[in-house]
């Protein structure tokens, strides 16, 4: 195989969210070195050059999933896709970064946390990553802590439970009343699971979370948005002029939640994680539409697998299912299918939502997100019109099931190019454990923090500036 040091893209179309042109694209050490027409002249016979011929194709900013949980610890049970085999299966699908989340327990520090999730992920990772931090309690220690990490340790956003009531929401309760009344109903299967976190509780903790956060002019990133309900919270904050935005992810985009009424267990505890997927088979629809027109921003995949013996931990009782589904490998693919394919969206508000929103964001751009000069090469060669048929069986996750099974996707990456190096093409991989790299994000994302700046200069109250009163003043009378 040729050296890896220098390639060239030859004739595809470079797509970034702003517009589209055909050109080569030339990669050097890792980073995009020139991009136009007609590079070749570079040299056909330049020693080390490897020319990939793009022609007819797309050629993308690698994906970036806002939201994966690699072999997490939770509910009783390890999820099976770890740093290793979950990187790779995100590199088959096109996506070149994770953000992952660093979960400490309550009364855990979160730097230990941060520090622990690294060192499961640094010698394993295939991609690049980089982790949001939970803060899942609160005290003087926690505070310093958060500063610690986004100071000298690049985390820029840090995510709050509204859900987990006792292990890592910080208060509240919504959902244990429901669950009670669901088994003592009998319904211990889990559609149990929908029915005790209707719609109305996931859009009730989104605009709790809305007016808190605005109230504080705080930013705030809505993860897994998986309803209509929610989605029209999150869609009214944004067009009233809130800091605000929502992520819909590829399951709920893909799938809806009538495969808990399934007669098969199996294939019903397959489709549980929190919030829930939705019976209303509309939303899935709905939820393209608000990702298509800009009220909904970005999309991850919330990929938490179990297998289907660590499901039937809960084989009796629905809220012992461990919460999860895939999503890391397909998402790019069913985003394509159920948007761009559909006429939703275009190529380039694809390429908004899959990588560079994600990007702007979380303070990555234009190192990723973007196929440009000086950015790192993350890119992919990108079949609009070639389908693949998605399955359990041809996956590359660790997990026994996948729910997309016999979903046929048009979009197809071909060729998945990570910090210049071809780690994935036409089905085989050239890619090692820790080969990817952890990236620290600086605070205050220009896209996110220019207008909170200014409001936090120009929406601070004053007071009125009046002449002191003169009159009579009432005397209150003591109490007895
Ligand atoms: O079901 C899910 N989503 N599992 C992972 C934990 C979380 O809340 O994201
Ligand atoms: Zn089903
Ligand atoms: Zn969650
Ligand atoms: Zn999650």
């Amino acid at each position: 195989m040729a050296p890896q040091g220098r390639l060239l893209i030859r004739g595809g179309r470079v797509v970034n969210d702003d517009f589209s042109q055909v050109a080569d694209v030339l990669v050097e050490d890792g980073v995009v070195r020139a991009l136009g027409r007609d590079l070749l002249p570079l040299g056909d016979a330049a020693p080390g050059l490897r020319i990939l011929d793009a022609a007819g194709k797309l050629v993308l900013p690698g994906g970036i999933d806002t939201h994966t949980h690699m072999q997490f610890p939770f509910m009783g049970s390890q999820s099976v896709d770890d740093f290793y085999q979950g990187t790779k299966a995100a590199l088959a699908g096109g996506t070149t970064m994770i953000i992952d989340f660093a979960i400490p327990q309550k009364g855990s520090s979160l730097v230990e946390a941060f520090e622990t999730w690294r060192s499961w992920a640094d010698p394993k990772v295939c991609c690049d990553y980089s982790l949001h931090v939970a803060v899942t309690w609160w005290s003087d220690q926690v505070k310093e802590e958060m500063k610690t990490l986004a100071q000298d340790k690049g985390v820029n956003s840090f995510k709050m439970f509204m859900a987990y009531k006792g292990v890592y929401m910080v208060q509240g309760a919504q959902v244990h009343a429901g669950a009670k009344k669901m088994l003592a109903l009998g319904i211990t299967g889990p559609e149990g699971h929908e029915l005790c976190r209707p719609e109305a509780v996931e859009a009730e903790a989104t605009l709790r979370a809305i007016t808190i956060a605005s109230a504080v002019n705080c930013p705030l990133y809505v993860v897994h948005v998986m309803s209509k309900s929610a989605a029209k919270v999150v869609a009214d904050a944004k067009r009233e002029g809130k800091v605000v935005y929502g992520e819909p992810i590829a399951a709920g985009l893909g799938t809806d939640g009538t495969h808990y009424w399934s007669k098969e267990w199996r294939h019903a505890a397959h489709h549980v994680m929190g919030p829930p997927l939705r019976p209303d088979p509309s939303t899935p629809g709905f939820l393209m539409n608000l990702l298509a027109n800009g009220d909904l921003s970005t999309t991850g995949s919330d990929n938490c697998t179990f297998n289907t013996c660590q499901k039937a931990l809960g084989k009796d009782d629905f809220t012992k299912i461990p919460n999860g589904v895939n999503g890391v490998e397909d998402r790019m693919s069913v985003i394509w299918e159920k948007g761009v394919h559909s006429g939703k969206m275009d190529e380039n508000r694809f390429v908004a939502v899959t990588s560079t929103n994600a990007a702007k964001i979380f303070n990555l751009y234009p190192k990723k997100g973007r196929i440009a000069v000086g950015s790192d090469a993350d890119i992919v060669i990108w079949d609009p019109e070639a389908t693949r048929r998605i399955s359990a069986k041809t996956h590359h996750q660790a997990v026994n099931f996948n729910i997309f099974e016999g979903m046929v996707c048009h979009g197809v990456p071909l060729v998945t190019i990570s910090r210049g190096r071809v780690v994935y093409e036409a089905g085989v991989f050239n890619v090692a454990a820790g080969d990817g790299k952890y990236v620290p994000r600086k605070p205050f994302a220009e896209s996110v923090y220019k207008r909170i700046k200014q409001r936090d200069q120009t929406c601070t109250p004053t007071p009125v500036q009046r002449a002191p009163y003169k009159g009579e003043v009432f005397t209150l009378k003591s109490r007895e």
